[in-house]
């Protein structure tokens, strides 16, 4: 038995997988965010441990005697967020998150210092990135910056409670600018020019590595064994490649969560910062992975959801496509936490172009839902920009369960999709997968397998060509409005 926990942003997730990749039990606990100021987004850690406790214990609830056969727990997590401790290892403020805005002159002081850190770091200074930030306490908060001790990402503070241990691995380390791709070994330049020492940051891991076992105290609580690994795990964009099966150069996927990416697995590094791709370390050795980076996704189906009062999101889209006769005249930039790729603009913002006295919910419900199908499609044209294709991206993530949604998708970007049998089983099901791999029960090919395709979603010819001047439209209107959004 194998446990993943996915320290996600709007909740953690915690699963149990068996011996043949089974999962027997998973539970969710709803994390809130807080924007404290515009463009702020930031998480309590304390929040995700107390919710990471909390899902382990309902899962015993149910499944005490699975839980108690758990061999390896991984992890997974949101990237780029910084958690900043102290002496005493507890944080000194809030978590910064990848969705924070604050840090883009940082962002501009990073690149002028270190004129060809994008080509190590696999992608351009963005300010969810977590070396900018940390550029930004050391000018804002000085007190704070000054008593840093140590940098974790998300999950590896969950790592540092599970098992006492500091560490991080390549995937997660990734998304910080500090990581040397390539060499997949910190970058000494890039810690020197946030103003850090190397010893501020953990050791670096393989995702499929042991870096520590679970504390007695909650191997006892949970009814577990002694020698319970906790394997390196990865970012989520890493964990969800892992669970997808998507290890192979050009395998790839479509999560469509809080946040959306396109992910293509890689034989080798190849950076593309001109084109704001990321191009980082996989959670598995010798492997990379390129990925075009939406920080809006099924969020902005949740925001206008709630805009209208409405809590049944399954009946919202049953309503939406009934009334679906073609493209909507209605046009909605999903910027709402502004955009990384193919913007890199922490201030562009969402917008509704054209609304009319005719305009209904359902309108604005479809034009929201086209919104982030035309930002993938160009998240799309980045990565073949690149030389990078996916002859079929599987779809995973919450908006992954919409049959209507994904197959909209794959009509505006004119490519087929799969959608995989059971769902999408996400980045806490890599993360378990990569607790397995920690305790060598297999080779990367035999547990990193692609899940089974339940039906592919063929773009429609027709459809495409009514969306074509549909989505040149949505590109001219972001063109007239860049400049507005400061
Ligand atoms: C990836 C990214 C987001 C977060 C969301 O670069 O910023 O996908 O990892 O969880």
């Amino acid at each position: 038995m194998f446990m993943g926990i996915d320290v996600g942003t709007s909740a953690v997730k915690a699963l149990l997988m068996d011996d043949t990749s089974t999962i027997v039990a998973e539970a969710d606990i709803a994390l809130s965010l807080s924007n404290p100021h515009p463009y702020w987004s930031e998480q309590n850690p304390a929040d995700w441990w107390e919710a990471t406790l909390q899902a382990i214990d309902l899962i015993m609830a149910d499944n005490a005697s699975a839980l108690a056969q758990v061999r390896a727990i991984g992890l997974s997590g949101q990237m780029h967020g910084a958690v900043v401790l102290g002496a005493d290892d507890t944080p000194l403020r809030p978590a910064i998150l990848w969705n924070d805005g604050r840090a883009k002159a940082e962002c501009d002081e990073l690149e002028a210092a270190l004129p060809g850190l994008a080509l190590r770091a696999g992608v351009v200074a963005m300010p969810g990135m977590t070396a900018p930030k940390i550029m930004w306490l050391r000018k804002h908060e000085p007190d704070v910056f000054e008593a840093v001790r140590t940098i974790l990402l998300p999950k590896d503070y969950i790592r540092l409670h599970l098992c006492g241990e500091k560490a991080t691995e390549m995937s997660d380390a990734a998304g910080t600018l500090w990581l040397d791709e390539e060499t997949r070994a910190w970058n000494p330049d890039a810690i020197a020019a946030t103003g850090l020492n190397a010893d501020q940051l953990p050791p670096l891991f393989e995702g499929s590595d042991a870096t520590g076992t679970l504390r007695p105290e909650l191997a006892a609580r949970w009814g577990m064994g002694k020698n319970v690994v906790i394997a390196g795990g990865g970012g989520d964009a890493a964990t969800g490649g892992i669970g997808a099966g998507a290890v192979t150069h050009g395998d790839g996927f479509i999560s469509l969560g809080t946040s959306s990416q396109l992910f293509v697995a890689s034989d080798r590094y190849r950076p593309k910062p001109e084109l704001l791709l990321h191009s980082f370390a996989h959670a598995v050795p010798d492997r990379w992975f390129q990925m075009a980076v939406l920080l809006n996704g099924a969020s902005c189906l949740a925001w206008v959801a709630k805009m209208l009062g409405e809590t049944n999101i399954a009946d919202l889209l049953a309503r939406t496509e009934a009334q679906h006769k073609k493209p909507s005249d209605l046009m909605f930039l999903p910027y709402l936490s502004g955009e990384r790729t193919p913007h890199n603009n922490p201030y562009a913002r969402g917008v509704f172009f054209g609304l009319g006295t005719n305009t209904t919910r359902d309108h604005m419900v479809q034009a929201v839902l086209e919104g982030v199908a035309f930002a993938l499609a160009d998240a799309q044209s980045c990565l073949h920009a690149a030389g990078t294709h996916c002859a079929l991206p599987g779809v995973i993530g919450g908006g992954a369960r919409s049959l209507y949604w994904t197959q909209m998708i794959a009509d505006i970007m004119g490519t087929p999709l799969a959608r995989y049998q059971g769902g999408a089983k996400g980045p806490a099901f890599g993360a378990a997968r990569l607790a397995r791999l920690a305790v060598k029960d297999g080779t990367i090919a035999d547990v990193c397998t692609p899940p089974v395709i339940e039906n592919v979603l063929k773009p429609d010819a027709h459809r495409h060509e009514q969306y074509l001047p549909r989505m040149a439209k949505f590109r001219r209107l972001y063109d007239a409005l860049a400049d507005e959004f400061q």
